[in-house]
């Protein structure tokens, strides 16, 4: 599935002409996209909150996850492939929507970076490199994301 996302994403950032747009598989994509978002953010709250036990690879597996959506996630935007949940605001304010794309990317760029090659050292350094990667969620969804 990410190898698929990352092949399309490579298609439009490479300007290869495509086949017509099909705007249901570019919201089915984001869709998915964000779902691992979600079970990603699921794993990562239930070690901060103590629930799981901390793991140092899931915790690696989690931000890797995160990391792979803020990448492609905004590829998954064009003209027209609009849904019940995307705000309109995506297209009539593109350069605030880009804004919040550019935050999850650096946020969890970063928590990558800081995790390492064997995932965060314990819970508290895991928390410092997740917290801003999560508050990017909220900040995001409040703008540009209908139900929430
Ligand atoms: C840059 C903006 C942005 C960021 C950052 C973002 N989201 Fe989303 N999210 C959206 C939008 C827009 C939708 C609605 C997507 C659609 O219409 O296809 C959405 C939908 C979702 C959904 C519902 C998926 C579905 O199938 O309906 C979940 C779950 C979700 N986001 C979780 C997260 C989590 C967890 C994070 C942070 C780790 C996050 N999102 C970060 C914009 C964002």
């Amino acid at each position: 599935m990410r190898k698929a996302i990352l092949a399309a994403g490579l298609t439009l950032a490479l300007g290869v002409p495509a086949l017509a747009q099909d705007n249901e598989a570019f919201v089915e994509a984001r869709g998915a996209q964000m779902s691992a978002n979600g079970a990603a953010a699921g794993a990562a709250g239930g070690m901060l909150k103590g629930e799981i036990p901390y793991n140092a690879a899931v915790a690696k597996a989690a931000l890797a996850t995160l990391d792979a959506t803020a990448r492609t996630f905004g590829l998954m935007f064009p003209e027209g492939a609009t849904s019940d949940e995307a705000a309109p605001d995506i297209w009539s304010d593109r350069a605030g929507f880009d804004a919040e794309i550019v935050k999850f990317q650096e946020a969890s760029a970063a928590a990558v970076e800081a995790s390492g090659k064997d995932g965060p050292a314990d819970l508290d350094a895991f928390k410092a490199a997740a917290q801003p990667v999560l508050g990017t969620c909220k900040s995001c969804h409040e703008k540009y994301r209908l139900d929430d």
